[in-house]
């Protein structure tokens, strides 16, 4: 991998944690991933001025122009592959919190499922976990974060938002990770393994959708149903329109009139 010119924001992160910020990358997440084939585990933050090949879930192309927070935790935790179904929850709350702590009002702040945070309904982040694992242990984590700060795509498959728009004012990027890395680690440190119920009660009474019609779409298939509760492996249990019960895994979620 050729060697990066990057600027060390580790004077702003929680004792013990790393971070590097980079004027451009591919992707945060495809650097931090490269890293670990040098044998870095972090915990170390890797940020973008802008991305040139942003990814999003599913195969998607995540927007990546310079304004924005683009950033991955890469870390090791000793825990197994099973474990790890509250983590999209706590980074999902971690992000909102950053969202509150820079002056967003909590009641229109709102994490969707699986890994998304709203302002006013409409998406001003998204969340790219990515993990690697050897036998029954994770050999690392990487946790990738777009934070719509000052500006959003107006194509977007989910109606988007920024936080300038939201809260009329503007944020320095090293200073909302530097609040993205303290919240998140917070929330990392309070982690119980084994502890999901927590997590998923703060979870769902900021969540957006649930007790509500959406339109569902899976990989196969495309529906409406009611969202009804977010179960122990944090999967949607949803009752169709016909009254049949359904759990879904992977999917996008949207307004019923979508
Ligand atoms: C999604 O909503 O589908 C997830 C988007 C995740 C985007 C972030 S930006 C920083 C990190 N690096 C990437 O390439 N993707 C994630």
């Amino acid at each position: 991998m050729a060697v990066k010119e990057y600027e060390d924001w580790g004077a702003s992160m929680p004792h013990g944690v790393g971070a590097h910020f980079y004027p451009e990358l591919d992707s945060t997440n495809a650097f931090a991933q490269a890293l670990t084939c040098q044998g870095e585990r972090g915990p170390i933050w890797i940020a973008a001025g802008q991305q040139v090949a942003g990814k999003a879930r599913q195969g998607r192309n995540w927007v990546s122009k310079p304004g924005n927070l683009y950033c991955s935790l890469l870390f090791a935790p000793q825990i197994a592959p099973a474990d790890i179904a509250p983590l999209p929850f706590i980074v999902s709350l971690a992000v909102r919190d950053t969202f509150i702590a820079l002056g967003v009002n909590p009641d229109v702040a709102q994490c969707k499922w699986p890994n998304d945070v709203l302002l006013h309904e409409k998406k001003a982040s998204g969340i790219l976990i990515e993990s690697s694992a050897s036998g029954n242990s994770i050999d690392y984590l990487i946790v990738g974060i777009g934070m719509n700060l000052a500006h959003y795509p107006d194509d977007a498959i989910f109606k988007a938002t920024s936080f300038t728009e939201v809260a009329s004012k503007q944020v320095d990027v090293r200073v909302a990770l530097a609040i993205l890395a303290e919240k998140l680690k917070g929330r990392l440190d309070a982690w119980r393994l084994g502890d999901f119920e927590p997590i998923r009660a703060e979870w769902l009474s900021c969540a957006w959708g649930f007790g509500n019609k959406r339109l569902i779409r899976t990989a196969t298939e495309t529906f409406t149903g009611t969202l009804v509760d977010l179960n122990s492996q944090g999967a949607v249990n949803v009752i169709l329109d016909d009254g049949t019960e359904k759990t879904i895994y992977v999917a996008d979620i949207f307004p019923s009139c979508a």
